[in-house]
């Protein structure tokens, strides 16, 4: 089995990220596909947010080398979905890696094992494009862009497009762009609806016809250490997290 990498990116903080990861996870494992999240933020959201133990060892300490990847993959309360956890270890770990041999690829070292055990590793990143991040774009094979429709969206993307390409000639040349997500979408305002056209108009099929609408259960959700589909499973945002799971199958192929 090829193991689909699969990393939620962009530069820009709050954009949903941390909420899209969980919930794609979620909702490609209740469709039975056996998925693995893993948290690579300090900040630890992903971790809280599917209700993990932050105490016990998590990405962290395997890139440190004190625990193997079989004692920190955890169980979470969806069937199929399990996680690694991360903790503000993670925020030294830049520093950390500036002087190494090879520091580029040290995710990739240690976490390559895991391949071929899971259909789904999805992968959250902090908001920032430093050498945490790029180890992980050295690692994975699709990139989830999660944006909100605001002003200056474009200037962001371009950035980030840009530094997609740098990482896929240099470093690793099976990284591809999955898709471009729409997050907290209110279709009601006019600024959304020119920001989305004006990107759907420049990236065209890149951008998923699923857009996540704002919904306060899913803000709500991560206080519960629940995916979306285990807090409120009918309500309008788990459902866009379905239709978005169903789209990144179908794109997988
Ligand atoms: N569709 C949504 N509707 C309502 N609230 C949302 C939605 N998506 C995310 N949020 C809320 O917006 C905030 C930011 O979301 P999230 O943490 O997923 O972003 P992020 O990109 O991971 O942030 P960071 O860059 O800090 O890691 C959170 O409080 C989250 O609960
Ligand atoms: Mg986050």
């Amino acid at each position: 089995m090829k193991t689909k990498i699969i990393l939620f990116l962009n530069q820009k903080g709050g954009v949903g990220k941390t909420t899209s990861a969980i919930n794609l996870g979620a909702s490609l494992a209740e469709m039975g596909k056996r998925t693995l999240l893993i948290d690579i933020d300090s900040q630890g959201n992903l971790t809280s947010g599917v209700g993990l133990d932050a105490r016990k060892p998590g990405v962290y300490e395997v890139l440190a080398g004190s625990a193997a990847l079989n004692e920190v993959i955890q169980q979470t309360a969806v069937r199929n979905l399990f996680a690694i956890g991360s903790n503000i270890h993670m925020a030294g770990l830049a520093i950390e890696l500036v002087n190494q041999d090879r520091r580029e690829y040290f995710i990739r070292d240690a976490f390559s094992p895991l391949e071929g055990n899971w259909e789904y590793i999805i992968i959250d990143c902090p908001p920032s494009l430093g050498l945490v991040t790029i180890n992980a774009m050295v690692w994975a094979n699709e990139i989830i862009i999660p944006m909100q429709s605001e002003y200056f969206a474009m200037e962001g993307l371009t950035l980030l497009m840009h530094t997609i390409g740098n990482i896929k000639k240099s470093l690793n040349p099976e990284l591809e762009v999955l898709g471009i997500l729409f997050t907290m979408y209110s279709k009601r305002t006019r600024l959304s609806r020119d920001v989305v056209d004006d990107i759907v108009s420049y990236f065209d099929d890149l951008v998923f016809d699923t857009m996540i609408p704002r919904n306060i259960r899913l803000a709500e959700a991560p206080s519960h250490g629940l995916p979306i589909n285990q807090y409120d499973g009918s309500c309008n945002g788990a459902k866009a997290y379905r239709a978005l799971a169903k789209e990144v199958i179908k794109r997988g192929k």
